[in-house]
């Protein structure tokens, strides 16, 4: 009798259950370049080492090309009940060219197969993203070069701290996303190593050449323990790894995205393309791309911890519980990559608003450090000395209600009597940002070499002044 809790489901028992656990097909379908790729690989070194015979090895490798043909084209019957892409496959090239197709899995099991798969997935799926990243880094060296002198806050502890300007701001993300494709490109060296060949787990005892193998999937060599080859999902973790860091990177801009937009700050604005409305409050303009590139930051995350998890008891060499690498592996890359090219949107489509962004810039005293700096290079006060004078005259601002540039000079005199004039010239925001000319500083000479920097290495053709 079928199950009474689930039993409407589960109409066929035990058999339907393990079906529905078992089968991978429905996600597992992603893989089908990869296993095709790999399946023709192997064929033609079965050929070359005498394995299989010549017309058996022309036979699969047509046959595999029309299998991929039929997927393409989206007329092919992916079944359940053939549990997943490699059964799939191999039992519709049975069905074209006969029981050659038999042949093609001599010297190879599923457990080498989709370790292979898994690697040419992933390591595709890395080119990819590194295209979508240097694509948004462009993005952020084109913007910061046209905001370079646009003066802001800058914030610690989301207070206003010293001015800043907005190109600088956004270089900093573009640095991030810098060391985020060093650590993709990193992964991806370290996986380029075929796990062909390693079959179920102790190699074969046919004479195949894992070198031709390796070499004709683009991998730097055969990896050199067949039982390390088929437990191995290390690749896998070091890239979800690369993908978390950056996906909380892209969570803290969309962040500030949703901080810039809000009326309150209102130094951003997104088009419509970007903005989406309330059904009820009709002076909405909520950043739904932002929010949602924020929030996609915790499947990623979860990905990884989930992928750690279900390693971190599993006896050498295969268990089924890696079939579990897959599903959040693929939403993982799948959704970082959308959050990617929907961040380089949103850069490319906002619009700073340089007069809010100025007066707050300006707000909180942000001078105050530009203040106490004149004192140690004008006066040569040691700078502890200058922080405290400052902090009495920052009060004495405070106090009268305005702003340290709007400070009289005799007031500033009443704290220290050698103050003169020229100090007004370092306390408006943009000399302040003008005069952080230090390497890696805020100035705008000095963030338009870096946007050129950046560009000139993203190969854009705004690079040169
Ligand atoms: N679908 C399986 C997976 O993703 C393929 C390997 C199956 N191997 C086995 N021995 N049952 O892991």
């Amino acid at each position: 009798m079928a199950n009474r809790m689930w039993g409407g489901r589960f109409g066929g028992g035990p058999g339907a259950i393990m079906e529905e656990i078992n089968a991978s097909i429905d996600f597992d379908k992603a893989l089908w370049r990869q296993d095709i790729a790999g399946s023709k690989a192997h064929a033609a070194m079965l050929e070359k080492q005498g394995i299989i015979t010549a017309k058996d090895a022309k036979a699969i490798a047509q046959g595999l090309d029309k299998v991929a043909g039929e997927i393409e084209a989206g007329s092919f019957k992916f079944s359940r009940a053939l549990e997943d892409i490699h059964m799939n496959v191999e039992s519709r090239l049975a069905e074209l060219i006969g029981p050659a197709a038999g042949r093609l899995h001599t010297a190879r099991s599923r457990n080498d197969q989709v370790a292979l798969d898994m690697k040419l997935w992933v390591r595709d799926t890395i080119d990819t993203l590194d295209e979508a990243l240097c694509d948004l880094q462009r993005a952020l060296a084109e913007k910061a070069l046209d905001e370079a002198a646009t003066v802001m806050p800058g914030f610690t502890h989301l207070q206003s701290a010293q001015p800043v300007t907005f190109g600088h701001h956004l270089l900093a993300y573009a640095e991030m996303l810098g060391r985020d494709r060093g650590r993709f490109a990193d992964a991806r060296k370290r996986l380029n190593e075929s796990p062909l060949g390693a079959a179920a787990l102790a190699g074969t005892s046919f004479p195949i050449d894992r070198e031709m193998t390796a070499k004709a999937l683009g991998f730097d060599r055969p990896t050199a323990n067949s039982l390390d080859s088929v437990a191995d999902r290390d690749f896998i973790l070091e890239t979800l790894a690369a993908a978390a860091i950056c996906a909380v990177h892209l969570s803290r801009f969309a962040e500030e995205i949703v901080i810039w937009t809000s009326a309150q700050f209102g130094f951003v604005r997104l088009s419509d393309a970007f903005s989406t409305g309330s059904s009820i409050m009709p002076q909405k303009r909520n950043p739904d791309a932002a929010e949602l590139v924020r929030g996609k930051a915790g499947r990623i995350i979860g990905a990884l911890t989930g992928t750690l998890v279900m390693l971190k008891a599993l006896p050498m060499a295969y268990g089924k519980d890696m079939q579990e690498d897959k599903e959040s592996t693929f939403d993982a890359l799948w959704n970082l990559s959308l959050c990617i090219t929907a961040m380089a949107g949103m850069v490319r489509d906002m619009r700073p608003d340089p007069a809010r962004m100025k007066h707050a810039a300006g707000a909180g005293h942000a001078t105050a450090t530009d203040l106490a700096d004149w004192l140690v290079r004008y006066l040569g006060l040691p700078f502890r000395e200058a922080h405290r004078v400052t902090g009495r005259i920052v009060s004495l601002a405070e106090r009268k209600g305005v702003s340290l540039e709007a400070l009289p000079l005799t007031k500033m005199q009443s704290v220290e009597k050698r103050i003169t004039a020229d100090v007004f010239s370092v306390l408006s925001v943009e000399r302040s940002v003008q005069s952080r000319k230090s390497l890696g500083g805020t100035a705008p000479s000095e963030v338009r070499k870096q946007a050129r920097r950046w560009l000139k290495r993203l190969g854009a053709s705004r690079a040169s002044p």
